[in-house]
């Protein structure tokens, strides 16, 4: 096996990270990372990163520099979708695409970066918290419609 390569995100890995979310999630579901990769790529497309090995897509992160949600002014780094295939965790995969995405966000002058994280996902908020991510002094609400 070859060296993982951190590379930005083209509209040629949709079927690549397809089969990344399928291997995690169990679900098939084309059309919904078509969309996702059309979006981030027009958003910023210096922005979003894959993790390659061998030619496969092992890992991907999507996210973005935004500012003015939530009554929060600044420009924030927005980490929204990432996964790493379940045979290539474990080895820094998940860091590499953290920092890429990082690197990024401080270049397009943001001082901050912000996720969402279930609070049943011990695992990723583990991650994240490993990636030096800390508790937001915000308040996630939501109503049922
Ligand atoms: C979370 C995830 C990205 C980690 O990827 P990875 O390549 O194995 O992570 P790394 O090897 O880079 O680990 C980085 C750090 O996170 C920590 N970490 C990673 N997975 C962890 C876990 N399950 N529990 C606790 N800590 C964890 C590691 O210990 C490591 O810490 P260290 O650098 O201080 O030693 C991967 O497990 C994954 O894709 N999970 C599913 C994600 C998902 O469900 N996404 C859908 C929502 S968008």
């Amino acid at each position: 096996m070859s060296e993982v390569r951190i590379r930005d995100l083209t509209e040629l890995d949709i079927d690549g990270i397809t089969r990344v979310d399928e291997r995690i999630t169990g679900r098939y579901r084309p059309e919904v990372w078509e969309q996702r990769v059309v979006y981030y790529i027009r958003r910023d497309a210096d922005a979003p990163k894959v993790a390659e090995q061998d030619g496969t897509v092992v890992g991907f992160m999507l996210g973005e520099v935004r500012g003015g949600e939530f009554g929060l002014d600044e420009p924030t780094g927005w980490i929204e979708f990432f996964g790493v295939d379940p045979g290539a965790r474990g080895s820094g995969v998940g860091r590499r695409l953290t920092e890429a995405l990082l690197d990024h966000f401080r270049s397009r002058g943001a001082r901050i970066t912000r996720t969402m994280v279930a609070t049943r996902d011990r695992e990723i908020d583990a991650f994240l918290r490993a990636m030096g991510f800390k508790p937001a002094p915000l308040t996630a609400l939501e109503k049922p419609l």
